[in-house]
């Protein structure tokens, strides 16, 4: 799938490999990437290849153009028995590749299986609530906001606040 400014016009979506594991650390450890996540911005490759063997997502892609790895993300169904109809998505791109269309593009992809290959109705996530970029981008995508976890996360010295969102299928 091609992804939607000009100039990303050759770059592709396609399925996260072991190998990708040195570039994703790279990615996962930048800085913009950190502040928006509950990542930690240590960890070496050989801890996310660790990380990589136990978390196997159901869709795990990423997006590529000329061998450099510009984002990824994933979906996980949940493997409650009764909750088989949820995923929950995650997304993160290179803060050097910010608003050009790559994070839309990945939730599209995975929204798209979720629908239309693995049939879920409920798809949901977390957020910072300072993470307004990432915010704004879920709801141009249909995601609507189901509250506020208080304290969520401490990140940079203080407790910070997360909405949970979530898409559902009709
Ligand atoms: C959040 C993130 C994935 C967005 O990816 P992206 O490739 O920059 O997003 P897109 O270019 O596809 O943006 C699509 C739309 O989302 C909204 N949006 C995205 N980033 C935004 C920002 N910083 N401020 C305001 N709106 C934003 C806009 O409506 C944008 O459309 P526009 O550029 O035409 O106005 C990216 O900024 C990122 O990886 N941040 C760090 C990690 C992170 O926060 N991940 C999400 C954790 S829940």
């Amino acid at each position: 799938m091609s992804l939607m400014t000009p100039e990303y016009s050759h770059a592709v979506i396609r399925a996260f490999e072991p190998s990708d594991v040195p570039a994703l650390t790279q990615l996962l450890n930048m800085p913009g990437v950190v502040a928006g996540t509950l990542q930690q911005p240590f960890r070496s490759f050989a801890e996310r290849a660790k990380l990589a063997e136990y978390f196997s997502p159901q869709v795990n892609i990423i997006a590529e153009l000329d061998g450099v790895l510009l984002g990824h993300a994933c979906l996980n169904v949940a493997s409650d028995i009764s909750c088989r109809h949820s995923g929950s998505v995650d997304v993160v791109v290179r803060d050097d590749h910010w608003r050009m269309g790559i994070g839309s593009n990945l939730v599209r992809t995975l929204l798209d299986q979720a629908d239309n290959s693995i049939g879920l109705r409920r798809v949901e996530l977390t957020v910072l609530a300072e993470n307004t970029g990432a915010i704004a981008l879920y709801e141009t995508l249909g995601f609507q906001r189901e509250g506020v976890f208080h304290d969520y996360a401490f990140k940079a010295g203080r407790f910070v606040d997360a909405i949970p969102m979530a898409r559902i299928k009709m």
